[in-house]
């Protein structure tokens, strides 16, 4: 057999507004649109390559994966083999450059690369938007690191429906993430649990109630550079979410100490004048959002800070692609 590998990179990226919940599960049907930013240099670099073997294996950071992790490739493989009409099986060698598990979206560049280099090894022509509706298959936010910059996540209401498109390029505002690391550990519940729990919120209902608006503001804040507005809308959002996941059954408490101290600095910093503001995905890790002119300020706050384990810092990423 010839050998026929492929290689894509992919950025994680951090959710403006979130996406908690689903309408669908085995679809990856949300409930809402979320919109995010790409995050540049957090990225996965996937390659896939055809294997005589009988079953598809997987490396992470250079371990073999859990089977868990296994499954879930294997699965999202099946897809594309359902498409290409083949039923070939494939090693795939994926590695991150931020730790996973930790609250950065590893899920989403993961099957971000990996559909965009998948796809390439079985030769399916596919657009952009065909590529974004793979991805969410294989996790709901990885549909969002596929089109470049801040994109927004149609949530639809099939598989047709739902994908995600950009809607201002990398260049178009450079804003920073500056990322407080607290806790590196894997998270004890992860994403797919708390968006089955999410409905068990009384809160979910509200929160999907009045979302749209935070969109829309969102959206505009972004075509608007208007950062002040962004900061009230980013923080409500995610304080929105974090007030479902608290009152889920089971609960999910995602922060640490140090999460709070990052999150009641950061407001404090911003009533003294500096453009910044949080948001928190599932894990204690918070994402300090700022315009690219206050990062240096912003990093040297957070460098004060007890606690902090490392910063990471992104401008707004690319789009998934092929590696040559
Ligand atoms: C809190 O996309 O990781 O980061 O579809 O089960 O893989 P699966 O879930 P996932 O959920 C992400 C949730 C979030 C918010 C967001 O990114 O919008």
């Amino acid at each position: 057999m010839p050998h026929r590998e492929a290689t894509a990179v992919a950025c994680a990226n951090i959710a403006f507004i979130k996406y908690w919940g689903f309408r669908d599960e085995k679809l990856h049907l949300p409930l809402n649109n979320s919109i995010s930013m790409n995050l540049a240099g957090i990225e996965s670099i996937t390659t896939v390559s055809l294997t005589n073997e009988h079953q598809d294996s997987l490396m992470i950071d250079g371990v073999p994966a859990s089977q868990a992790a296994l499954s879930r490739a294997s699965h999202f493989m099946d897809y594309i083999r359902a498409i290409a009409g083949t039923d070939e099986r494939v090693s795939i060698v994926s590695n991150n450059n931020f730790p996973m598990g930790s609250g950065i979206a590893s899920s989403a560049s993961a099957f971000a690369a990996l559909a965009v280099a998948a796809s390439s090894l079985f030769e399916l022509e596919m657009t952009e938007q065909d590529l974004s509706r793979l991805a969410r298959l294989g996790s709901g936010s990885a549909c969002r690191s596929i089109p470049a910059g801040y994109t927004e996540w149609l949530a639809g209401d099939s598989d047709q429906t739902s994908y995600a498109i950009s809607i201002a390029s990398p260049e178009n505002w450079d804003l920073r993430d500056c990322i407080a690391v607290v806790n590196t550990q894997p998270k004890v519940v992860g994403s797919l649990a708390g968006h089955r729990a999410a409905e068990t919120s009384p809160l979910q209902e509200g929160r999907i109630a009045s979302v749209l608006p935070r969109v829309e503001k969102c959206r505009s804040a972004i075509f608007n550079h208007d950062f002040w507005a962004l900061a009230d809308v980013i923080e409500l959002d995610s304080n929105m979410m974090h007030a479902v996941m608290l009152t889920s059954t089971p609960m999910l408490f995602y922060w640490e100490p140090e999460s709070i101290l990052v999150m009641k600095s950061v407001q404090k910093w911003r009533k003294n004048g500096i453009p910044c503001a949080f948001t928190v995905d599932a894990g204690p890790n918070i994402h300090v959002i700022c315009p690219a002119e206050a990062q240096n300020e912003v990093i040297h706050h957070l460098e004060q800070l007890p606690g902090i384990q490392n910063i990471l810092t992104a401008r707004p990423g690319q789009g998934a692609r092929l590696q040559n």
